[in-house]
C-alpha cells in the first residue's frame, strides 16, 4: 500500500535548504503543490525550481522572514491565492544563535524567540482561517530534541523548541475542531548546514551518544512530516515525534 494525501497545498518555511528543502521535495514527490517561504527570494524561488525540475510537481518561492508577522500574512495571503487554497502548513524555519547564559546577549535572545517561537506563532495563526475553512487540513512543527534535553549553550533555542512543543499541544486542541491535526517532530542531530557549524569537537562528541551511530538525514526528517500530513495519521494529533537514531529516548 502507498501514502495516500487528502492534503494537497502547502506551506514549508526555511525550505530554502537543509530539512525545510527535503520537507518540500517530499511533499511535492507525494503530489502536493508547495510553497516554500524563506529569507531571500531567490534562494527560496531557486529551490522551488529544482524541486519542481526533479517531481514535475508546481512548487513556488516566496521571500517571507517568518519573525516578520506583517511580512508572514502577506505571503500566507499570497502563496494560498498562487496555490488556490491552503490546507497543509510546516514551520521549519530556525536559527541558532549559540552562548552561554552568562554571555548571552538580548539580541541572541530576542532573534532566536522572534524566529523560533513568534514565527510559529505568526504562521500558525495566518494559516488558520485557510486551514479551519479546509477542514481536515495537516499542521506540522519542528521543534528539536534541545526542547526534552535542553544544551548548553542554547538557553534561548531549547527554550524556543519547548514553546513550540506547548503551541503544538494547544493548537492541536482548537484547530481538532476542523478535523486538522497538528504534530511535532524533534530532530535530534541532522547533517545539514546548521550542524556543519558545530565545531569538530563537539560534533564528534554528539555522534558517539548517537545509539545509531550517524548523524541523521533532512530525508528521514521529511519522511516523518510525510506520514503526520498522509491519511494514514488522521487519527494522529498533538504527537511529539522523536526522530534522533536513539540519542534522547
Ligand atoms: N539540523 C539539526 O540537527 C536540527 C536538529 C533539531 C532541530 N532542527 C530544526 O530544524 C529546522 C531546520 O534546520 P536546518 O538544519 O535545515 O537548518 P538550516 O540552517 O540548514 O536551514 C534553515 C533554513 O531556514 C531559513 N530561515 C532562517 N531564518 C528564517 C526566517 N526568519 N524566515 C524564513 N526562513 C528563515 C534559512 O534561510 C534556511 O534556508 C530548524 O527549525 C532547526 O531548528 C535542526
Amino acid at each position: 500500500m502507498t501514502m495516500t494525501f487528502s492534503v494537497s497545498r502547502a506551506i514549508v518555511t526555511g525550505g530554502a535548504r537543509g530539512i525545510g528543502a527535503a520537507i518540500a521535495e517530499r511533499l511535492s514527490s507525494e503530489g502536493l503543490a508547495v510553497a516554500i517561504f524563506d529569507l531571500e527570494a531567490r534562494a527560496a524561488e531557486a529551490t522551488a525550481r529544482e524541486i519542481a525540475g526533479r517531481t514535475g510537481n508546481r512548487v513556488l518561492g516566496y521571500a517571507c522572514d517568518v519573525s516578520d508577522r506583517d511580512q508572514v500574512n502577506e505571503s500566507v495571503k499570497l502563496a494560498a491565492q498562487d496555490l488556490g487554497g491552503l490546507d497543509t502548513m510546516v514551520t521549519n524555519a530556525g536559527i541558532t544563535r549559540d552562548a552561554f547564559l552568562h554571555k548571552m546577549t538580548d539580541e541572541q535572545w530576542d532573534q532566536v524567540i522572534g524566529v523560533h517561537l513568534t514565527g510559529t506563532f505568526g504562521c500558525l495563526r495566518a494559516s488558520a482561517p485557510y486551514l479551519r475553512e479546509h477542514g481536515n487540513g495537516r499542521v506540522v512543527c519542528i521543534s528539536s530534541v534541545a526542547a526534552a534535553t535542553g544544551n548548553p549553550g542554547q538557553l534561548n533555542y531549547s527554550a524556543a523548541k519547548a514553546g513550540i512543543v506547548a503551541m503544538v499541544k494547544t493548537a492541536a486542541r482548537e484547530f481538532a475542531r476542523s478535523k486538522t491535526t497538528v504534530n511535532c517532530i524533534r530532530p535530534g542531530f541532522i547533517d545539514t548546514e546548521m550542524t556543519r557549524a558545530v565545531p569538530e569537537d563537539m560534533r564528534s562528541a554528539m555522534l558517539s551518544m548517537i545509539p545509531l551511530g550517524r548523524p541523521g538525514q533532512p530525508e528521514e526528517i521529511a519522511a516523518a512530516v510525510a506520514f503526520f500530513c498522509s491519511d494514514d495519521a488522521a487519527y494522529v494529533t498533538g504527537a511529539i515525534l522523536d526522530v534522533n537514531g536513539g540519542f534522547y529516548m
